[in-house]
């Protein structure tokens, strides 16, 4: 791909100021060697933080600092296909990483026509401006959440999608995978590698970048780490009546480095000979933990009591889910390595170094 030209190959990454897309643009200069990689990040910053008066996030500015490169920034919506195009015209993008959404599935069901606009129509017009510039190489942030209530476990790639979905926030998610398999079906350009993550968790291993969700957490994780620096009381854990091993709601944590790595590799894949098509594909790590067992282990790498409540179950949850990861480890040579413990560990460095997340005061 390098033509010996400094610059020469430029990844695009939508939604590239928030969680995961900044943990993996971190990955991602973290492990280039030719220093010839050019990364183009785009966020509305609607769920990302920037200091008044800085022309930057948080978050790219760290990053920038860490790995001494610099990243491309435009505060533009995926929805403004003008912004884009223009930024097609200054960048020679070699592929797209597209993170950009909303994702708070209690939100979604309340506001499901900003969640369609956003996350279906905003990827609508990213693909359209990609087809305009020929670029056809796309990594796709997909969810376990597309195969629904599991029919069995582990799930693997097979397993049915689309069934039963209750959140707009789901479908969305399951309608753009449908997009992708048309458009690939339509012309054999394109290149999709659709990543179904399990529970993304943790942080950065240098205690500076990581979740920062607004307003109270809806997820375990970032909930726990709030109670365990003392932002919040307790922990709800939300129903201890499922047939799991002690009753409480079982998911495939992942740490969000490993899933960094994951993007990594997928984007390697697209100059393989003869790839094309639209690849799903789990990120897990195979393993399921209960809320309680996530519990102790934060209590252990923080040395925090995280005292707990039982209530009832949370509409539309499921009782246990986890990922079967032979294909990603097949298809993208690819498998976690992170522990629990490094996940609990890590998410907590970042907890205690920056108690209220990316905001200064
Ligand atoms: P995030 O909210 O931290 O990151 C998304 C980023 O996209 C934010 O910085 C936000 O400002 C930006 N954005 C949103 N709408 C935009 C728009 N219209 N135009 C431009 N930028 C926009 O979320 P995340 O946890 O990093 O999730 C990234 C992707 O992974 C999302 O697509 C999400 O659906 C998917 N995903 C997340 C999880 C999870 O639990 N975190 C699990 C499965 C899939
Ligand atoms: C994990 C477990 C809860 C909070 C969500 C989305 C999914 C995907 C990942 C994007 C469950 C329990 C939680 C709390 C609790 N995101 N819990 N008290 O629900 O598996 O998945 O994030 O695609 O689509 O639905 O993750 O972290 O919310 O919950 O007891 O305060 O923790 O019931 O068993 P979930 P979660």
């Amino acid at each position: 791909l390098s033509n010996g030209s400094v610059m020469s190959r430029a990844i695009l990454v939508t939604g590239g100021a928030g969680y995961v897309g900044s943990h993996t643009v971190a990955a991602l200069l973290e492990r280039d060697n030719e220093q010839d990689l050019e990364i183009v990040v785009v966020d509305n910053l609607i769920n990302a933080h920037k200091e008044n008066g800085q022309k930057k996030p948080e978050a790219i500015k760290i990053i920038e600092e860490m790995t001494n490169q610099t990243i491309q920034f435009y505060d533009v919506d995926i929805r403004d296909a003008d912004a884009l195009s223009k930024i097609f015209e200054t960048h020679s993008i070699d592929c797209v990483i597209h993170f950009a959404a909303l994702k708070a599935v209690g939100e979604s069901v309340q506001k499901p026509l900003e969640y369609y606009q956003a996350n279906i129509a905003g990827t609508c017009t990213l693909f359209e401006v990609m087809r305009k510039y020929s670029v056809y190489k796309l990594v796709y942030s997909s969810s376990c959440t597309v195969y629904g209530e599991p029919e069995r476990l582990p799930i693997n790639e097979t397993h049915p999608t689309g069934r039963g979905l209750t959140s707009p926030y789901g479908k969305s998610k399951y309608f753009c995978e449908e997009i992708m398999k048309d458009l690939c079906t339509s012309d054999s350009k394109w290149m999709v590698i659709s990543l179904r993550y399990f529970n993304p968790v943790g942080a950065h291993i240098s205690g500076r970048i990581g979740e920062d969700p607004a307003g109270i957490p809806n997820n375990l994780m970032p909930y726990i780490s709030q109670v365990a620096v003392g932002r919040l009381k307790e922990l709800l854990v939300f129903g201890n009546d499922y047939p799991t091993v002690d009753g409480t709601g079982v998911r495939d944590y992942i740490h969000v480095s490993d899933l960094a790595d994951g993007h990594v590799k997928a984007v390697k894949l697209f100059s393989q000979i003869g790839f094309s098509g639209f690849h799903a594909v789990n990120l897990g790590t195979g393993a399921g933990y209960s809320v309680l067992q996530m519990v102790s282990a934060f209590e252990a790498a923080s040395g925090c009591k995280i005292p707990y409540r039982i209530v009832g179950r949370r509409a539309g949850d499921i009782a246990a889910n986890y990922a079967d990861v032979s294909l990603s480890h097949k298809l993208l040579g690819w498998r976690a390595t992170r522990t629990l413990h490094d996940m609990c560990n890590d998410t907590w460095r970042w907890q205690r170094n920056n108690p209220n997340g990316f905001k200064k005061s």
